[in-house]
């Protein structure tokens, strides 16, 4: 397993699509293996694999709290099914949009269907901050970052921030 370096906004490969996964083998496992260890190094609770530069429909998340046991989700070529109506507001934050945190608006509860880590095909129930952290994720895998459900103006004032950032950090 290995660290692997995190894209940051405004990096042009985190618009990407991802591609859809053909199978689930051990070059994807150790894909996700990474993912992992780099999610959990940074930390977060979410990763989709553009978010380390690879264009594919996989995300891993782990929700347990600080004391709790690590219980990592893999969701291979996720597709969310039956948003309800009823929505739920949290504040989200992103490892690609460091340190920036706001409200999101989305649907409160839905079902996922995915291949998990040995490519058998589940489907999860979703609701509350799990829900809201699988939307978030999906949104990765068709290039959307969460800044890009908020104002124009808000979403511009970070991202000016991140990029005058990275050019006082590329000037160290
Ligand atoms: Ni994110």
């Amino acid at each position: 397993m290995a660290i692997k370096e995190i894209l940051t906004a405004p990096d042009p490969r985190l618009r990407e699509v991802s591609k859809p996964v053909d199978k689930v083998d051990d070059a994807l496992r150790a894909l996700m293996d990474d993912m992992l260890e780099t999610m959990y190094d940074a930390p977060g609770i979410g990763l989709a694999a553009i978010q380390i530069g690879a264009p594919v429909r996989v995300i891993v998340m782990d929700l347990a709290g600080k004391d709790e046991e690590p219980s990592p989700l893999y969701f291979v070529n996720p597709e969310i099914l039956d948003p309800s109506e009823d929505m739920n507001v949290y504040e989200e934050g992103c490892l690609s949009v460091p340190e920036y945190f706001d409200e999101v608006e989305r649907p409160a509860r839905c079902r996922v269907k995915y291949l998990d880590y040995h490519g058998k095909e589940q489907v999860l129930e979703a609701e509350g901050m799990i829900a809201t952290c699988i939307q978030h994720e999906m949104d990765h895998l068709e290039g959307v970052l969460f800044i890009d459900h908020l104002s124009r103006l808000k979403r511009e004032r970070v991202l000016k921030k991140l990029k005058k950032e990275q050019r006082l950090a590329a000037a160290m």
